[in-house]
């Protein structure tokens, strides 16, 4: 069981006085960052902040902790150290690409896209229909927001090039199963491009287990620093053109990223480890299960606030109610604008979001105004019980 003090005591949000008795429920906009990162970003910042890998012990140092940053990161997910990458931000990173694909592939070619993804892992690869390149949706049910798997058969044939969609959506909040569609796209012949960003904040995933060719997440939704990663396995990588400095090309790890990196940031992701190592270490376990302490958690939380929206006429809850199937990104669809509601609930010491949250294909989809949006109830790990309760009561008087 999680142990929750320790949890709590990692991040320096729970002793800040001026967050006191704020229940944070916006976490999948953006989660606390952890006592290790801040300490490395202080740290660089303080004795490091110069060009890095130059001739000097300080320079050394902050070149060197870069490179620790992005081996230990692929360590825990499980990848070669060259297949991860920095950029600025997943929006960032899938524009760039889709640039690469817009090269790599020929007219008449095809990719599939989803309705459920956030913007970021749709529009810029639907853009790539200006090349000539057929793009096809793979669409949501209506009412539940379920991808189904079953669908997907229906679009694959060996034109199909690339498959892209979420790990888990940031509205409908269902865990895709990543390893069963990526094992389906590779059959037929194409790669697959993942979206972990609101899956990754719940547990680093085995990127080498599930298998796909791109995976990619926003470490300040994972309690690190404002960086884009991405995970590109060698065999795509190295066939995908350059997009870095053409002397950039020969190297992995450079050559998605075309822009210098944040040194100071990529540095102080190592500390994302660190976190999860001391998590582990505390609990006794390896730290690839601390995605499943997090998760055990996660779920048990979930579940009074599942049921306490399930049974509300005044909302509609978007995706499972079931809280094994999905992660804590709780959204609902409220009576009067979402961002009404979410002021409303400030007003209770809690913070939760109204937005379409870049989700408007998904919100389209499933009949929700996108301008009126959703209220988004999300939440981590390092969340307790009585937040929980508090949101609930804060909910009852709203709603
Ligand atoms: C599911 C999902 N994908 C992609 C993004 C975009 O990430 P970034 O802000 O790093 O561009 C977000 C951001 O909220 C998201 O929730």
């Amino acid at each position: 069981m999680l142990d929750l003090a320790f949890v709590r005591g990692q991040f320096p949000a729970f002793s800040e006085p001026s967050l006191d008795g704020w229940a944070f429920f916006e976490n999948a906009g953006g989660s606390y960052a952890c006592q290790p990162v801040i300490d490395r970003l202080t740290r660089f910042y303080h004795q490091r902040k110069m060009q890095p890998y130059a001739p000097n012990p300080a320079s050394e140092a902050g070149g060197a902790e870069m490179d620790e940053a992005r081996t230990r990161l692929a360590g825990l997910l499980n990848i070669a150290p060259d297949e991860l990458s920095f950029g600025p931000s997943t929006t960032q990173n899938t524009y760039v690409l889709a640039q690469a694909f817009r090269q790599f592939l020929s007219p008449g070619e095809a990719i599939i896209v989803t309705n459920q993804d956030h913007e970021a892992n749709s529009g810029p690869w639907r853009r790539l229909a200006d090349e000539g390149i057929e793009v096809r949706e793979w669409s949501i049910d209506p009412q539940t927001g379920h991808l189904d798997p079953d669908a997907l058969v229906a679009l694959l044939d060996e034109r199909v090039r690339l498959v892209c969609f979420p790990h888990c959506s940031n509205v409908v909040g269902e865990i895709n199963p990543v390893a069963e569609i990526t094992a389906m796209a590779h059959a037929a012949g194409a790669f697959t491009c993942v979206d972990g960003v609101s899956y990754a904040p719940h547990g680093f995933p085995d990127v080498g287990a599930l298998g796909c060719d791109i995976y990619l997440f926003s470490a300040y939704k994972t309690f690190g620093p404002h960086q884009g990663i991405m995970a590109i396995r060698r065999e795509l990588a190295e066939v995908l053109p350059n997009q870095a400095h053409f002397f950039n090309g020969d190297v992995l790890y450079k050559k998605f990223t075309p822009a210098g990196p944040d040194h100071a940031q990529v540095a102080a992701s190592a500390g994302m480890v660190d976190y999860i190592e001391a998590l582990a270490a505390h609990h006794g376990v390896a730290p690839s299960e601390a995605a499943g302490l997090m998760h055990g958690h996660e779920v048990a939380l979930m579940r009074p606030l599942l049921s306490f929206l399930s049974q509300r006429n005044s909302v509609r809850l978007l995706g499972p109610a079931e809280a094994e199937q999905r992660a804590p990104t709780v959204a609902v669809a409220t009576r009067g604008p979402a961002e009404d509601v979410a002021r409303a609930l400030a007003d209770h010491k809690v913070m939760a979001g109204g937005s379409h949250f870049y989700a408007v294909r998904a919100l389209r989809a499933m009949g929700v105004d996108p301008d009126r949006g959703v209220l988004r109830l999300s939440f981590t790990h390092y969340t307790s019980e009585a937040e929980v309760t508090q949101l609930i009561e804060a909910l009852d008087r709203v709603l």
